[in-house]
């Protein structure tokens, strides 16, 4: 067996995204052929009792209560962020600063101002840098662009994706950080939108124009007594406050190459829980996929024969992406966990290699320049170039 170097992560909460990336980091190394070896070094939340049954039952050795110590720790290598969108900013340039390698969730910034200045700290330091779009590595959508990248759906005209929750559809449903746009940056655009939009950008490519629309339904809600993002408790007679973040967002645009984008983002979609959805239609063919059956994709060969077209379902259980082989036999399933299992394969391969991660803080900035202008747009009522900001 080869000698792997180590590699000692940091990682910053240890709720959904927290557990999500314990998960992946405690996989990493059993089902991949990965060049370096992943220990669990630290987990860093506030609150020490619940933090310390955390890093038990995640695997993790040793805990910070703060956040600025664990990035500094001499032994840590990787500095791995999970925390509300309103810390990404500092966390990252101030670990990017103390020269840590940084898997950052997304957004990755509220603005693009801020999104710039994390890209620079950490090219600045040179330090690989990664933004938590983990839909990328979902086997279908790699299968995709493998068929987008040979020519196979010849020119592209349309992009066309949605993501859909009813998480919040309960007017009583309280107002958990997720609602709050100095915590969140965003509502329903920044949250679930910006997976649709990396999307976009990976199979695609960059965006040229915008135009959006956009409505908050419910303006006031119960403040919450205890919660995560997504989840929280308010008593009947509990304040109540007013939502600052979109309900629901819509925006056409145009790209670079000339095809056109829609994407809708609501957490108000009755009987969808987490449906991310996409079309794309080509000269020669189209593809389609849905999150709830991420281990199919859909493909219509305008040159089949004629009388016996149709969408034909693919299993990517095997077949040619990337991470075919790594996992179970044929036709045993993926589930969502598995895309994060192949992101932070991804990062420690470049972590451990010296190369460029994908997608990186330049993506990060890109993803949010398209939301401001989206936001912008709505502002103005007007089209807004994506470059112009
Ligand atoms: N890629 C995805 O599929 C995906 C899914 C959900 C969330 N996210 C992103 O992940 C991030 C976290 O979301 P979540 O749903 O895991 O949130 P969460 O509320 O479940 O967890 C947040 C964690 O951050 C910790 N935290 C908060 N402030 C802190 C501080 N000052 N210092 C240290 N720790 C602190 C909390 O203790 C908690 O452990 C968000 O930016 C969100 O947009 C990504």
């Amino acid at each position: 067996m080869k000698e792997l170097k180590e590699l000692n992560v940091g990682m910053i909460g240890y709720k959904f995204m927290g557990k999500a990336h314990s998960n992946a980091y405690a996989k990493v190394n059993m089902f991949f052929d990965a060049d370096a070896t992943v220990v669990r070094k630290a987990i860093c939340g506030r609150e020490e009792s619940a933090l310390r049954e955390a890093a038990q039952r995640f695997g993790w050795r040793e805990t910070e209560t703060d956040w600025k110590r664990l990035a500094s720790r001499k032994d840590i290598d990787i500095v791995d962020i999970n925390a509300p969108s309103c810390f990404h900013k500092e966390m990252a340039i101030f670990a990017a600063n103390e020269g840590k390698h940084v898997l950052c969730e997304k957004p990755l910034a509220f603005t693009t101002a801020d999104a710039r200045e994390i890209v620079e700290a950490a090219q600045k330091s040179g330090v690989r840098h990664q933004v938590g779009f983990n839909y990328r590595f979902a086997p279908a959508v790699q299968v995709i662009r493998q068929l987008i990248t040979s020519g196979r759906l010849g020119k592209i005209y349309h992009f066309r994706g949605h993501y859909l929750q009813d998480f919040i559809i309960d007017p009583e449903f309280p107002k958990v950080w997720r609602l709050d746009k100095s915590v969140a940056g965003s509502g329903a655009l920044g949250d679930l939108g910006a997976h649709v939009i990396d999307l976009a950008r990976f199979l695609v490519g960059d965006v040229k124009r915008v135009s959006g629309i956009s409505k908050t339904f419910i303006s006031e809600r119960p403040l919450p007594e205890g919660m995560t993002g997504l989840s929280g408790r308010a008593s009947q007679d509990a304040p109540r406050a007013a939502v600052d973040v979109d309900d629901a967002t819509s925006f056409i645009g145009e790209f670079e190459c000339g095809a056109l984008l829609q994407i809708e983002a609501t957490r108000f979609a009755a009987g969808h829980k987490n449906n991310l959805s996409f079309e794309i239609n080509g000269s020669k063919g189209s593809v389609r996929f849905s999150l709830e059956r991420i281990c199919e994709l859909q493909y219509f060969d305008a040159g089949s024969d004629e009388g016996l077209q149709g969408f034909a379902t693919i299993s990517v259980t095997e077949g040619i992406h990337p991470y075919a082989g790594n996992w179970w036999p044929a036709g045993h399933v993926y589930g969502y966990e598995h895309t994060l299992v192949h992101e932070v394969y991804e990062f420690v391969q470049s972590v451990a290699n010296g190369g460029a991660a994908s997608p990186d803080f330049v993506d990060g900035l890109k993803c949010t320049q398209i939301m401001e202008a989206v936001d912008l747009s709505i502002a103005r009522g007007a089209w807004v170039d994506v470059d112009s900001l």
